[in-house]
């Protein structure tokens, strides 16, 4: 469905984010047909180009980033002709008188803060105190929203003195990844999953964002955020949020996020021995974390295991295992719920104990499987098997669900269509923030120190370990 038109403008457009995120997830959007033909599309940045060079800029962005199919070159061409530039400062009065000539009157007007926190609030001000924020205005925010509560807190209070919470797009870009709205469409779609979504029928629940990839180019903020930071604080918790929360009762941005934020409320404190962290060794392909940031005493963390409790009468019992690293073995997020073993085994002893297990794939191979058990075929007797009902999107779909939407495109399009659903509320990241914050202060004031692990495994032993003491352990990384 098209949407209206608008004029996006893009702060740190010269930016890593922007030329391999938001530009190719814009320009697939426009391939797709989503965009009226007047649009526009302002760069900018403190850069001294011109609007061609910009335009350069982007179109090698382009060939680099955006799908095969789509980099042909009429279809590029068209898109550029929607892109401007204006070199501007956010922390002076240069550049922003030409901004202004070039916003439409009467429209959608998004600003895009692809730039670090320490830009929002000078950044708010100028939109301000240039005129330049009307009814339709809305602005995106990126993370690091905050390095801890107080920062978020701040942040949060410099917005809402120049902006409404409704005109505030705070993003998580896990929650338009395809799958994960898909995790709401199968509990809240189905009759099958939701009577049996709670403490009684459900042992525990996994959630693993494992990743191959390391650091490189992003050690400074990364030594400064660790795992804790760069990933649970925002993207496992939304995902925990959306497996644990009640439904709501409708699919409105409040109504969502509502429920969102009782389930980090509910969160119990970690308890030291239920938390692992980990920092990678070097090995064949890279240098160790620490030689990788250039600090032989790093103690940041590049891998997290731990144990949460939802505190509330549906999940009373249940833990969430939350573990996510860099350079493991594979790239793999998934969430896997377990079930209780059958009650009783009619086949008995012999048969041994079948549990079903629901896992859903974020990516890659972004899909759901059942793994249920029937009878082992032959002669043999009743003995029983595991076998999964798989369900692969990209299978089941159709050739054009191979390669699904970047999380990007679609929130991108949420912004211009006013819908904040997928976005985070500022109380909803505060409350992660505190739920996160004693953590790392535990940490802190132990003088802990991550266990070291081998590049390319599934992380460091103990975390096998944190499963095992519970008779439980980690489904595979693949
Ligand atoms: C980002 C983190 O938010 O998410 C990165 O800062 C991480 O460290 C990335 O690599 C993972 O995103 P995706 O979409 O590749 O799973």
């Amino acid at each position: 469905i098209p949407v209206d038109p608008f004029d996006l403008v893009i702060f740190g457009s010269t930016g890593d984010l922007a030329q391999r995120k938001i530009l190719p997830a814009l320009f697939r959007r426009y391939c797709a047909g989503q965009w009226p033909e007047d649009v526009q599309i302002i760069g900018a940045a403190r850069s001294d180009l011109d609007s061609d060079a910009f335009r350069d800029l982007v179109a090698q962005s382009l060939r680099t980033h955006a799908p095969a199919q789509f980099r042909d070159s009429s279809a590029l061409n068209a898109f550029l002709q929607r892109v401007d530039y204006v070199a501007l400062d956010a922390l002076s009065d240069e550049g922003w008188g030409n901004l202004a000539a070039k916003l439409t009157i009467d429209r959608v007007r998004a600003f895009y803060f692809s730039v670090g926190p320490r830009l929002f609030g000078p950044l708010a001000e100028r939109i301000k105190a240039n005129d330049l924020a009307t009814a339709q205005t809305r602005i995106v925010v990126e993370k690091p929203f905050g390095h801890d509560l107080g920062s978020a807190q701040t942040l949060n209070a410099t917005l809402a003195a120049h902006f409404s919470e409704g005109q505030i797009y705070r993003i998580d870009h896990y929650l338009g990844k395809e799958t994960v709205q898909n995790l709401m469409a199968v509990r809240f779609g189905n009759m099958l999953f939701e009577p049996l979504w709670n403490s009684q029928y459900v042992d525990h629940i996994q959630i693993t964002v494992a990743e191959s990839v390391g650091i490189d180019g992003r050690e400074e903020y990364y030594e400064r955020a660790g795992a804790m930071r760069d990933m649970v604080q925002n993207h496992l918790m939304q995902l925990l949020c959306l497996i644990a929360m009640e439904p709501p009762a409708k699919f409105d941005p409040d109504a969502v996020r509502d429920e969102k934020l009782k389930v980090i409320r509910a969160l119990d404190p970690v308890k030291p021995h239920h938390i692992v962290r980990g920092q990678f060794e070097g090995g064949p392909n890279g240098l160790s974390y620490r030689d990788t940031v250039g600090n032989p005493r790093s103690t940041t963390e590049s891998y997290v295991a731990l144990r949460a409790h939802v505190s509330n009468w549906r999940w009373a019992g249940t833990p969430f295992y939350l573990r996510t690293g860099k350079r493991l073995v594979a790239r793999s997020s998934v969430i896997n719920v377990m079930f209780k073993d059958a009650p009783h085994s009619i086949f008995g002893a012999d048969a041994g104990r079948h549990a079903n297990v629901l896992s859903i794939r974020l990516q890659p191979n972004e899909g759901i499987t059942l793994k249920v058990t029937i009878k082992e075929p032959g002669q043999g007797g009743m003995r029983l098997v595991d076998v999964p009902l798989d369900m692969s999107f990209a299978e089941a779909l159709g050739p054009e669900n191979q390669n699904p939407p970047d999380a990007y495109e679609r929130l991108v399009m949420d912004v211009i269509r006013g819908n904040q659903t997928l976005f985070m509320r500022g109380d909803e990241v505060e409350a992660a923030w505190a739920w996160t914050d004693p953590i790392i202060a535990g940490w802190q004031a132990r003088g802990d120190v991550p266990k070291p692990y081998e590049s390319g495994s599934t992380g460091p032993g103990d975390a096998e370990l944190l499963m095992k003491r519970d008779g439980r352990r980690w489904q595979g990384i693949n």
